[in-house]
């Protein structure tokens, strides 16, 4: 029997819903950006994405029946992300939830939206055994992870300041690039020399442990444009490529460190950032020399979407989990609550 869930995602810029079945096929997948309401204001406005989610949500959640080709009553869950993210959007997406499970009787769970970055490898056709260690790159956070089991996570290190995501993005606003700037960055540095800036790396490699930190990094562009102003054309390219490079080097020597300490032989990376091309190719060229296998769901998978969602959902209803209609959203819930392993930073 085929086990149906759908996903809604909400926690920030993207409304989303898709159908994933069995855990492993989405057989819809739809997201509404928001990406031009909020552009003008070179970040999220909290308030005009909630009432963007409420627009959207009941023609993205339908469009994702339709595509399936699916009724409500042909599905066998519900599942919504529920932290963490802006508490508006969490909220929009939690009370459509509620009311389609409460209308139709269908079973609902309440998923953490970094668990469901990191399930959306196992959309893909070789997903990464357990344990395996991940990469989570996204625009709020930056972590490295143990994976031990669908739902059981060890955190080994996390970002001390920015995350990854905000050094792509304060940097592109600093470039006048625009918001969300990281894909424009990754698509501007494409033809530039990655060698042509040099930018402070050391600190954020060696200190920390398995930490990492991107203020450092942000502040030398600033210094950089303050003394050289912001270039045009070639230059442009040039500094976007030595900007991607060391956020990208940073990421791939803390994550070729943390397998080789814990022994992990394959890693995923996951999050929006992990769509960044430098990354991708670097992290697979680490992966070759180091002999680890490396996992990463395809670009539009990595941003954020709603069958992940749904494929992280999978495993806790499948399980028997059920959230009443009193889930509540939570803003700022970490990711994993088991103590850190010796040996960890902090
Ligand atoms: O996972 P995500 O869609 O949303 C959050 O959970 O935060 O990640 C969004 C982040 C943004 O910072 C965006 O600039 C970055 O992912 N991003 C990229 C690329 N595509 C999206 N960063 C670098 N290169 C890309 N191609
Ligand atoms: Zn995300």
């Amino acid at each position: 029997m085929t086990y149906r869930v759908l996903g809604l995602e909400s926690s920030c810029d993207e409304t989303a819903a898709a159908i994933v079945e069995d855990g492993v096929r989405a057989v819809s997948d739809v997201v509404a950006s928001q990406h031009d309401v909020h552009a003008r204001y070179g970040g999220v406005v909290p308030e005009l994405a909630s009432r963007a989610h409420i627009l959207n949500v009941v023609p993205v959640v339908q469009a994702a029946l339709d595509q399936a080709g699916l009724s409500l009553a042909q599905l066998d869950g519900v599942a919504v992300t529920n932290a963490p993210g802006l508490i508006g959007g969490l909220l929009v997406g939690m009370q459509t939830a509620k009311a389609l499970a409460w209308v139709t009787g269908l079973p609902l769970v309440g998923v953490h939206h970094l668990e469901g970055h990191l399930s959306a490898v196992y959309l893909e056709p070789d997903p990464p055994p357990l344990p395996h260690l991940a990469l989570i790159v996204s625009g709020g956070h930056t972590s490295l992870v143990r994976v031990d089991d669908h739902g059981a996570l060890i955190e080994l290190g996390r970002t001390r300041d920015d995350a990854a995501g905000e050094a792509f993005d304060k940097g592109a606003k600093l470039l006048g690039l625009g918001y969300p700037g990281g894909a424009v960055i990754d698509r501007l540095a494409k033809t530039g020399d990655p060698t042509a800036v040099s930018f402070p790396k050391s600190m954020t490699l060696e200190e920390h442990g398995h930490d990492f930190s991107f203020s450092g990094l942000k502040t030398a562009l600033l210094t950089h444009t303050r003394k050289h102003g912001v270039p045009e054309g070639a230059l442009l390219a040039d500094l976007c490529a030595s900007y991607q490079a060391a956020i990208v080097e940073v990421l791939v020597r803390k994550t070729r460190r943390a397998a080789r300490t814990f022994g992990l032989r394959h890693v995923q990376v996951c999050g929006g950032v992990a769509a960044n091309s430098g990354l991708r190719a670097a992290m697979r060229a680490a992966g070759a020399e180091d002999d680890f296998q490396v996992y990463i769901p395809p670009p539009a998978r990595c941003t954020d979407n709603a069958a992940m969602i749904a494929a992280a959902g999978h495993y806790h209803l499948v399980r028997g989990e059920r959230a009443g209609l009193d889930l509540d959203a939570a803003p700022n819930a970490p990711l994993a609550r088991e103590p850190r392993r010796p040996g960890a930073s902090r």
